[in-house]
């Protein structure tokens, strides 16, 4: 059995049917994006299946791995919004789980909800996939797909506007990473 495949049987009897889909989903579109974009597709195809490796743990148990386990310090707005947890942590269980030790493929499942500022290919292509991966069906996802393999970095300022405006509208805080991660974007597009 290849790594690849003892990650999939984990994450088939981990994770419900939608997320397992979701992730194989993020896995090819990765690829595709990494082809599209000449970065590494093997690489792009292993951080889009592991992504979500850690989303259906529950809070009180995330925060105890996180803590007593892989010894991370959480910052407070991920302490208080429960579903940032699971890309740090899923960081955490590509190591210790699934053997990654690649610093750019852990940094792409750590940031993969936030973003950050001056992320790199393989983090933004795995931002992206998982916004437009197969069996996304928002409203403006053909238009989001269409950007995405035109200009990544202006699809990636859509996504973040996207998911800034909807956690205001939410009262939800935001987190400091996905506004560092816009900000950058729109200063290096005004320095062009
Ligand atoms: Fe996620
Ligand atoms: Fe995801």
């Amino acid at each position: 059995m290849t790594d690849t495949d003892k990650i999939v049987n984990y994450l088939r009897e981990n994770l419900s049917e939608k997320r397992f889909k979701h992730s194989l989903g993020v896995a090819e579109e990765a690829k595709r994006l990494a082809g599209h974009y000449f970065a590494d597709g093997e690489k792009a195809y292993l951080a889009g299946l592991v992504h979500d490796c850690a989303k259906e743990i529950p809070e009180t148990e995330a925060k105890k791995l996180l803590r007593d386990k892989y010894k991370i310090v959480i910052d407070p707005v991920s302490m208080n919004t429960p579903k940032l947890l699971h890309g740090p942590l899923g960081a955490c269980m590509a190591q210790s789980e699934f053997g990654i030790f690649d610093a750019e493929i852990l940094d792409a499942i750590k940031y993969h909800t936030t973003a950050k500022a001056d992320m790199s290919l393989l983090t933004k292509i795995i931002y992206m996939a998982d916004y437009i991966e197969p069996n996304r069906t928002f409203d403006g996802v053909e238009e989001l797909r269409e950007q995405a393999y035109d200009n990544l970095d202006r699809a990636i300022i859509t996504g973040l506007d996207f998911t800034l405006s909807e956690l205001i509208s939410d009262g939800h805080m935001l987190h400091p990473d996905t506004v560092h991660a816009r900000n950058f974007l729109l200063m290096q597009k005004k320095r062009r």
